[in-house]
This record gives structure tokens, C-alpha cells and sequence, in this order.
């Protein structure tokens, strides 16, 4: 479990990106933050790992508050992944994916063997192995951002808009393999979108944030859905009226999530896991 208490950040130039933030995040379970841009997703998530330190208020995870952990350890321990897939150009995909695992003292050969699971793990033909960066698809790339996120096999992910920078098809896919990652490997993930329908999609948790990282509702989907906290979440949740736009529809017994065009995009459930997606709205395997 992660517990934000009272967490703020004000930087060195003035500006307060997060205003006393409080925040349990189950273990197990994908909790998205999600918000317009500025709103503080960014420093809130990279507080968790202290690439980001809290001028106020503390971070605790499994009761261990962090500021008194090593960053370095810290970060080695938890997977990061972030938007333009953060590669290095010059280093193969595997050992892009291996690198920090031979840092931490794993054995290169392991590390190779691991890596290569991985690949399988995300999706990725093996093949890709000994490609770089630039000889890959940007969907491509951040598959293997997220293989690199898991390679020291953390228990936390923490995921900075690892979607928002490919194009709409693949980004269904790569929604649809996470959920199918996450069902496999149940991490404690922590992500971060401004894209509601995504927030929506994967998260057990979703929390909209106003500006300062203010918590405007907390909730699973459907209590979102169902009772938005006042008008901001009213008009953020029908932000993308039309096409895409979400609502909650009884059928079959079902509480199913039916986008503009009727296509169901998900299915409510109360259990751990929240909502299971379905395949709406992903390219055929
Ligand atoms: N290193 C920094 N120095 C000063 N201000 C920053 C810094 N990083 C972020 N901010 C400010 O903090 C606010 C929140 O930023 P950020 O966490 O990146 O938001 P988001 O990820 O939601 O777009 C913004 O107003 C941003 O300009
Ligand atoms: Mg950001």
C-alpha cells in the first residue's frame, strides 16, 4: 500500500505543483490519476520513488516512509515507465530492457534470459531483441518501455502517460495488453493520464485531480460515474461527449461501460480488479 499524507511540493521558483494531497493506494490494483495538464500527476508520481522530494507532509509504502529510504534502492526496486518511452538510443532493445538488472548485480546472461521473457511478456517478437530504439514503431518502443519497467520485477509500476504519444489504434492495443499484464502479474501500478475514457478503462482507482493536485473525486469508475462529486467531475467525466464518451449501462444483469457509439468499452464488477475490459475497441490478436 502507498499513503500519501498531507503531501505537498512547492518548487524552488515559487510554484506549488501539489497542495496537501491524501491518498491510500491499495496494493494489487491500478490506481490512475487523472487530470488536465499542470494539475501536479507528473510530481505526485515521482514523489513515490523520490526522483521528486515533498516540501510537506510524508509518503509511506508498507509503512515505510520513503524520504528515509535510499533514493537509489528506492528506484531500483520500483518500475518506471514514461511517455516517449525514455529508451537509450544507443543500447539494443535487450539491453535496454537487461540494463538495470545488471546494474542491481544481476548476471549479464540472466539478465539477457529475463529480458527476453519479457519481450514475451509485453507482446514483442524476440526477434526485436538487437534492434535499437529507432528501428521500432512507437508502439513498439513502449512495449518495451513497459518490459523495461518490469524488469527488477518491482511490486509498484509507476506509469507517466505511457500511451499519450501513439496514435489512437495502438494505443487501444497497448491499453488492452496492460490489462491483460496487469491480470497476470496484479502489480500495485500507479498511473497517470489526462484521457478520461483511459482512466476509466484501467483503473480500480481513479482519482481526478483539479490544479495544485487537488482531489476533486475519488472512486472506482462506477461511483464516478454514477454520483460525480460536483460539477468540475461532471463536466471532466463528459468532457469527451460523443464519440467516445462513457456512461454505465444495466444489461443482462451486467453493469456494463458503453461508449458514444455503443460499443461496450468494459464490465463493472465489485471484486478486486474492479472492471474487467473487454476487447472493445482493440486490433484482432
Ligand atoms: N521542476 C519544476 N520547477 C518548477 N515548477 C514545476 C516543476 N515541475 C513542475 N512544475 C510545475 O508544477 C505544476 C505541476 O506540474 P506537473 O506535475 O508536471 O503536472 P502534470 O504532470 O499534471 O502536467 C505545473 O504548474 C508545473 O509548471
Ligand atoms: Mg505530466
Amino acid at each position: 500500500m502507498i499513503a500519501f499524507e498531507g503531501v505537498s511540493k512547492r518548487f524552488p521558483d515559487g510554484s506549488l505543483a501539489v497542495d496537501d494531497f491524501t491518498l491510500t493506494i491499495p496494493s494489487r490494483s491500478t490506481t490512475v490519476l487523472v487530470g488536465s495538464s499542470g494539475s501536479g500527476k507528473t510530481t505526485l508520481l515521482r514523489m513515490i520513488n523520490r526522483m521528486v522530494d515533498p516540501t510537506g507532509g510524508r509518503i509511506t509504502i508498507d509503512g515505510d516512509d520513503v524520504a528515509k529510504l535510499d533514493p537509489v534502492k528506492l528506484r531500483r526496486r520500483i518500475g518506471y515507465v514514461m511517455q516517449n518511452s525514455g529508451l537509450l538510443p544507443h543500447r539494443t532493445v535487450i539491453d535496454n530492457v537487461a540494463n538495470v538488472p545488471i546494474l542491481d548485480g544481476v548476471k549479464k546472461s540472466e539478465a539477457h534470459a529475463h529480458a527476453l521473457e519479457l519481450l514475451d511478456t509485453v507482446g514483442l517478437d524476440r526477434s526485436l531483441a538487437k534492434r535499437y530504439p529507432a528501428q521500432l514503431s512507437g508502439g513498439q518502443q513502449q512495449r518495451v518501455g513497459v518490459a523495461r519497467g518490469l524488469a527488477v520485477d518491482p511490486n509498484i509500476l509507476l506509469m507517466d502517460e505511457p500511451f499519450g504519444a501513439v496514435d489512437p489504434l495502438v494505443r487501444d492495443e497497448l491499453q488492452q495488453e496492460l490489462l491483460r499484464i496487469q491480470r497476470e502479474l496484479s502489480k500495485t501500478i500507479v498511473f497517470v493520464t489526462h484521457d478520461i475514457d483511459e482512466a476509466f478503462l484501467l483503473g480500480d482507482q481513479v482519482v481526478i485531480l483539479r490544479t495544485g493536485g487537488i482531489v476533486a473525486q475519488a472512486g472506482t469508475p462506477a461511483e464516478i460515474l454514477a454520483n460525480p462529486a460536483d460539477e468540475f467531475v461532471a463536466s471532466f467525466v463528459g468532457a469527451e461527449r460523443g464519440r467516445r464518451a462513457l456512461h454505465i449501462d444495466a444489461e443482462h444483469g451486467d453493469r456494463v461501460l458503453v461508449d458514444g457509439t455503443g460499443r461496450v468499452a468494459g464490465v463493472l464488477t465489485d471484486g478486486p480488479g474492479g472492471m474487467a475490459g473487454t476487447a472493445a475497441g482493440s486490433a484482432p490478436e
